[in-house]
């Protein structure tokens, strides 16, 4: 019976892969305009090197066959290309000395706000290339782009802000001072996968706004989603400001870091990557690193708990964007007296959501861009089978091409990969515990230390759990997935899971470090001081008040 629900499930997914013929009008990749290009020193250029095909997660349908298709080409550079990158970067922060890095806070802001004017204009094509390179719905690629914009015009609000107070001086102990804060120099942005734009623009605009200048590496999916952009920065900002590097990490990234040039890292990515990076630089006390990194957050399910807002909450945490994401809920905990009927509700809301191409209406699961996602899910799950697990939702862990189909895995065992290790995928690995002190346990045993997420409504017995979460995760949600929004909130982790702090106004503040004029509150002094203001002299002395 279960074999014969997998293979009619199968048989759905294969249909639900467009032919070359039924693929909406208006959603057709058409990245050709793009192909190739890069930006570097202010110019965006066609690349006359080799370069990387883009094959999409969307398959298509030939008769029995279902193959990804090439929906573009990106350069694939060698270290002296990506040098050239890192170099215009350089020129243009020019020791502090460059146009940007000098520039009036007003000025900067005014290139952000000519800039975010010209990227919306790009907005569906941006929206169309997630869909084809990632497999993002239609909705969530939208959502991308547009939280985006609202981050961009935040961080403006916030910057000014910042100014706002910086702007006057302080006198203390014969003492005349006045504080702001500076860039820190060459930045090298990384961003991920799963959120090309998104996540790589909240470090990159924050770096560039405070003044720093920036070498950009495009995540390996979703890279062409970043190309109808670079006509906008080249015509926002000087030469050199943002500059665009492609090709294979391992080639490109090490000479880069090796270098000694980088001033500030933000890498959203793994661990062992961050690692690497980190210690390829010479003179790590010159290095600032902002990392966004794995997470492994799991939800504690409690007796009293409401089992509707609970598996509402779990599957949106474990399932968006097909579990794709850092802030997913990666294991569930739920106590041993309502496991069974958890489970039963888990399934049901499970097998109900939609499956099939970014642009159905109400879809839910999409395909898959990592080449080889769905085998690597279905070893996961295989080897919790072997300690014992099974698969609990009729069809879970069905694969066709890129789509694979939610597999609920209970119970899992502390021995078993799921149990630590981040899928970043659609399977929910559930265990059974007796003890809340299993599920703090855990959270202390594991290497991140991202987010938790508790189910439960007795005040005293949440609040027991939150004293020591609070001391071991950045942030515990109670009643709710883990997330990362709203992005005026602190964004970060605890051990392998962060370096830094993440929200609107913490990242001006790991893109910059404070400055201060200071003089004694002498005659001669004031007078010079007065003069600067006065004459408008300076962008860092002012008292300019931004509207
Ligand atoms: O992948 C990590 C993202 O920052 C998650 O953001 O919680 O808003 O989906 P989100």
């Amino acid at each position: 019976m279960q074999g014969n629900t997998d293979h009619d499930l199968a048989a759905r997914l294969a249909a639900s892969f467009p032919t070359s013929e039924t693929i909406p009008a208006e959603f057709r990749p058409n990245p050709t305009s793009y192909e190739k290009l890069y930006l570097q020193d202010g110019v965006v250029r066609e690349w006359p090197g080799p370069y990387t095909e883009v094959s999409s997660p969307i398959c298509l349908r030939e008769g029995e066959t279902i193959k990804r298709q090439i929906i573009g080409h990106v350069p694939s550079m060698d270290e002296e290309a990506a040098m050239a990158g890192l170099h215009a970067a350089v020129r243009a922060w020019d020791n502090g000395r460059g146009e940007w890095p000098t520039m009036s806070v007003a000025g900067r802001i005014a290139a952000v706000e000519k800039f975010t004017e010209k990227m919306i204009a790009v907005r569906d094509e941006v929206v169309r290339l997630l869909m084809w390179e990632i497999g993002k719905s239609l909705d969530d690629s939208r959502k991308e782009f547009d939280r985006t914009v609202d981050y961009i015009r935040l961080t403006v609000e916030a910057l000014k802000e910042m100014d706002r107070n910086n702007s006057r001086f302080s006198i203390d102990s014969g003492v005349i001072a006045q504080v702001r804060r500076s860039p820190l120099g060459v930045c090298l942005s990384m961003g991920p996968f799963n959120y090309p734009l998104n996540e790589t623009y909240t470090t990159l605009i924050p770096a560039i706004i405070m003044g720093n200048t920036v070498v950009v590496k495009p995540p390996k999916f979703g890279t062409l989603s970043h190309q109808p952009i670079l006509q906008a920065f080249a015509d926002s900002f000087p030469p050199g400001v943002v500059n665009y590097i492609y090709g294979s990490g391992a080639k490109i990234i090490g000479p880069i870091m090796q270098s000694g040039l980088i001033d500030a890292l933000a890498f959203i990515g793994s661990s062992r990557a961050a690692k690497v990076l980190k210690h390829q630089h010479p003179r790590p006390h010159r290095l600032r690193s902002i990392l966004g990194l794995d997470a492994k957050n799991p939800a504690l399910v409690m007796p009293d708990a409401d089992l509707e807002v609970a598996v509402r909450e779990c599957v949106t945490g474990a399932l968006s964007f097909n579990g794709q994401r850092c802030t997913g809920l990666k294991l569930l905990f739920v106590h041993e007296t309502i496991v069974d009927t958890f489970l039963e509700k888990l399934s049901a809301a499970v097998n109900a959501l939609p499956i099939g191409m970014p642009w159905d209406k109400g879809v839910k699961l999409t395909p898959l861009p990592e080449f080889n996602k769905p085998g690597a899910m279905q070893a996961y799950v295989q080897d919790a089978i072997g300690g014992g697990a099974r698969i609990v939702n009729a069809g879970g862990g069905t694969a066709c091409g890129t789509l694979f189909f939610p597999a609920i895995v209970y119970p899992v065992s502390p021995k078993a990969q799921l149990y630590s290790v981040e899928q970043f995928g659609p399977v929910i690995p559930v265990c059974s515990y007796r003890d809340e002190r299993d599920f703090l346990e855990f959270v202390a045993e594991s290497n991140y230390g991202q987010q938790v997420s508790v189910f439960g409504r007795d005040p005293e017995k949440i609040a027991k759990l939150v004293d020591p979460l609070a001391n071991q995760v950045s942030r515990i949600n109670i009643n709710a997935q883990c997330q990362r929004g709203p992005d005026t909130l602190p964004f970060t982790g605890r051990k392998d899971s962060a370096e830094g702090t993440l929200s609107i106004s913490d990242a001006l503040r790991c893109f910059s470090i404070r400055s201060l004029v200071a003089a004694q509150s002498t005659q001669q002094s004031r007078d010079i001081i007065q003069q600067i203001v006065a004459g408008r002299h300076s962008s860092f002395l002012h008292t300019d008040f931004i509207l």
